[in-house]
């Protein structure tokens, strides 16, 4: 029975990656969910758990579309995250940044909810400050194959600002850094779910450049309770905040951790760099410590560990192929991209 006092919460993108897990946790805390999703690189799968919950609904829906339906708050996570599916209808990627953050808005301000929109630390581009802080303004190609994605959330971001600025619709951006844990897509041809999924089948792993390029990686749960804080927080707090793990990691490191974790017979095979990939990424989550008392608490390890284990299970391989490592010689953050 619905209890109408209830937080209404509207997640779209809700049937991918990280919707998935901020549904399950808006509906931890009491919220009513509803999930919209076209399902283009979600699945039913990621939320079948929770499909006979009463306080759960799902939407089968385009954001590029208007979208009628009431809600207290809204997550707006629609959007192809990852090269390979963000570039295979690149017209179709940016307006899903671009429409669907029109369409949220929009709703927003149609029925006086707060919306928090997922924007990324691709608006920074191929920095040339290191790490990245939210005053950056950021170095992008504007016409590479990477821009339906990456111009595409510059706009929304400014779609969002101005609507704040006109409307006072109070708005929440948190520019998410490298997340990763279970229930990724396998074949999105993102770092860790590729080196994963290769070792799991002990094919050679593909890393991009010579390897030294680095990464920081954040954990989902560390993420998902960023975004709960940030909507909590007032309305006079907009963002943009960095959310992600600051501790840097070098791709051959990352591979190399996750050949030992999986014990794989994996080769290592490097070809040649994507177009306009940065060279570093980390942010600097000052603000968000600050303002949100937030800062990710999982480590490498553990979050590589459930993460290989969910691809084991998807792959239908037995568990025990994850390698129990002792703490004390847990994978360090890379000392060279430290600086030191
Ligand atoms: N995971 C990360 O590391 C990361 C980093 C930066 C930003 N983000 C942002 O977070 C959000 C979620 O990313 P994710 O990693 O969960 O990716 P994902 O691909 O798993 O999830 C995106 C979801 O949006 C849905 N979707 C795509 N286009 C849509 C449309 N036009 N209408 C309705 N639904 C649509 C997909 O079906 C999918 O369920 C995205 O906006 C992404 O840009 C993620």
């Amino acid at each position: 029975m619905r209890n109408y006092d209830q937080n209404r919460a509207l997640v779209t993108g809700g049937a991918g990656f990280l919707g998935s897990h901020l549904c399950e946790r808006l509906l931890e805390q009491g919220s009513y969910v509803t999930c919209l999703d076209n399902l283009f690189t979600g699945t039913k799968r990621n939320i079948d758990h929770l499909l006979s919950n009463p306080y759960f609904d799902f939407i089968q829906h385009d954001v590029t579309n208007p979208i009628h339906i009431q809600a207290d708050e809204i997550y707006n996570l629609a959007c192809p995250a990852s090269p390979v599916h963000y570039q295979h209808d690149p017209i179709h990627t940016t307006k899903t940044c671009v429409l669907g953050a029109l369409n949220v808005l929009g709703l927003a301000k149609r029925v006086n909810a707060r919306v928090l929109h997922a924007s990324t630390s691709e608006v920074y581009g191929d920095p040339l400050v290191h790490p990245q802080v939210e005053s950056y303004w950021g170095h992008v190609n504007p016409n590479g194959t990477r821009a339906c994605y990456d111009e595409g959330k510059r706009c929304a971001e400014t779609f969002f600002f101005d609507y704040h600025r006109q409307h006072n619709i109070p708005i929440k951006i948190p520019r998410i850094f490298n997340t990763y844990g279970p229930r990724m897509h396998p074949n999105d041809g993102r770092v860790v779910s590729n080196f994963i999924v290769q070792a799991l089948r002990d094919e050679p792993i593909t890393i991009y450049g010579d390897g030294s390029q680095t990464r920081a990686f954040c954990y989902v749960d560390d993420l998902i309770e960023g975004f709960i804080k940030l909507m909590q927080t007032p309305d006079s707090f907009t963002g943009p905040v960095n959310l992600g793990n600051p501790e840097e990691f070098t791709i051959k490191q990352l591979a190399l951790r996750i050949l030992e974790l999986t014990g794989s017979k994996s080769d290592l095979v490097f070809e040649p760099l994507p177009a306009d990939d940065p060279r570093q990424r980390r942010p600097d989550i000052t603000l968000a410590q600050s303002v949100l008392d937030w800062h990710p608490v999982v480590q490498l390890d553990a979050g590589l560990r459930s993460t290989i284990t969910y691809f084991s299970d998807l792959l239908g391989l037995p568990a025990a192929c994850v390698t129990p490592i002792p703490d004390k010689v847990a994978i360090q953050p890379s000392q060279a991209a430290q600086g030191f």
